[in-house]
């Protein structure tokens, strides 16, 4: 689950939603199990409705018709199924009410695998279970071996809050057969964030479609407040028939509440424009330009420094404590990264930014790049 992974960034992410603040924070509370091993071994909470390990909430029975909406899609081409994190096993039932040939499941709790196991043993369809964290089982399986993938893990570290789906995004990709489907636990409350689409593109997938749950969370729960839950529909295209890769990001950041030397001191900002593009994996062009705002009552300042992946530029207000600065690149970026470097930097009390994917046709009349590896460089032009 993936408010479950509520935070403020994926691979490369901007912000989380407002929206996701509470239940972001509501983790965060709780503190995270980042040594696996411990999360693999450690004894699991069970009930008939709920599931909780080392005190985080992992599953809850109110979820049951998202599941099931889940599951139908996962299962509507029939064939093979992979569903990865076992839960309560609610959308592993709803998969078996489906004509299917197989269902893998992966799980990465050995007291959860039990119990996966003992489902297994007695499912009406083929059914395996797998004891282990996905990125280490999954790439022991073939490529195109699946007909449809239903994705619910759960969030070991911050980072992860509400984004731990998106490293799974180009395992799908891979393991799906052309025309296969792939749906997972979304943490979107209304529609696909703009990163969101992103990840999934970056990862091969064009056809994405989604459509609402209407949810009925109860009000102690910690990881989802809203009325409603997305249900990604996500298809693994034949090749060529739908879009093309977007050409880049752009970061936008306010932060407010600068202290107004930091934002007056011309040192202080060339020396930020000179090493931010290192900092966030890019690579500056030639020197920074800072000017002081020639027009009363603003006093402020604004600075630009090209990058070969296109630029940054900044402007402070520094009787408000007030900054706004835009990075625009061609090449996939950590947002969330480059959001808490800058908060860091220009000591900001909040901050609040946006993503905005660019460039939406630019390979559209040209051959598709290779899906990036992490290690792309811009787009020919
Ligand atoms: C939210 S529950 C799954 C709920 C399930 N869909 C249901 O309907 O009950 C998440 C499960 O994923 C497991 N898990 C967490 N991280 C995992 C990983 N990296 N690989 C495999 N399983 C994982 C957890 O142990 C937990 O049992």
């Amino acid at each position: 689950m993936d408010e479950k992974n509520a935070g403020k960034a994926p691979p490369s992410l901007p912000s989380l939603p407002d929206e996701h603040e509470e239940t972001y924070e509501s983790r965060v509370r709780i503190g995270f199990v980042t040594d696996r091993q411990e999360w693999a071994t450690a004894l699991a909470q069970k009930s008939p409705s709920t599931l909780s390990i080392e005190s985080h909430p992992v599953m809850e029975d109110w979820e049951t018709g998202y599941m099931e909406m889940l599951a139908a899609f996962a299962a509507s081409k029939g064939g093979r199924i992979l569903e990865v994190g076992f839960g309560l096993g609610l959308s592993a039932r709803a998969i078996q009410k489906y004509p299917i040939e197989e269902h893998v499941i992966i799980e990465a709790n050995a007291d959860v695998y039990k119990d996966a196991c003992i489902f297994a043993a007695q499912a009406p369809q083929r059914t395996i279970a797998l004891l282990g964290f996905w990125q280490d089982v999954t790439p022991t399986l073939p490529d195109g071996s699946f007909d449809g993938i239903l994705f619910d893990t759960y969030p070991l570290s911050a980072e992860e809050v509400h984004r731990n789906h998106f490293p799974f995004f180009p395992e799908a990709f891979r393991l799906l057969k052309e025309g296969g489907v792939f749906t997972y636990y979304s943490d979107e409350v209304s529609g696909f964030s703009a990163e969101h689409r992103l990840f999934l593109e970056r990862a091969g997938f064009r056809a994405i479609d989604s459509v609402l749950c209407p949810v009925e969370p109860g009000e102690n729960c910690l990881y989802w407040k809203h009325k409603t839950i997305l249900v990604p529909r996500i298809r693994k295209d034949v090749r060529g028939e739908t879009e093309t890769p977007p050409y880049g990001l752009q970061l936008l950041f306010d932060g407010y509440g600068a202290p107004r030397t930091l934002l007056e001191d011309v040192g202080f900002l060339y020396d930020t424009l000179m090493r931010l593009p290192e900092e966030i994996g890019m690579r500056r062009l030639g020197y920074p330009q800072i000017i002081q705002i020639p027009e009363t009552p603003i006093v402020g300042l604004s600075g630009f420094v090209f990058i070969i992946e296109s630029h940054i530029s900044v402007h402070t207000y520094s009787e408000r404590g007030f900054v706004t600065l835009d990075i625009y690149s061609c090449k996939e970026f950590d947002t969330e990264k480059a959001k808490v470097l800058l908060e860091s930097l220009f000591k900001v009390r909040r901050s609040e930014t946006q993503v905005i994917v660019r460039g939406t046709k630019f390979h559209a009349d040209f051959p598709v790049p290779p899906v990036s590896t992490g290690e792309n460089t811009c787009p020919p032009s």
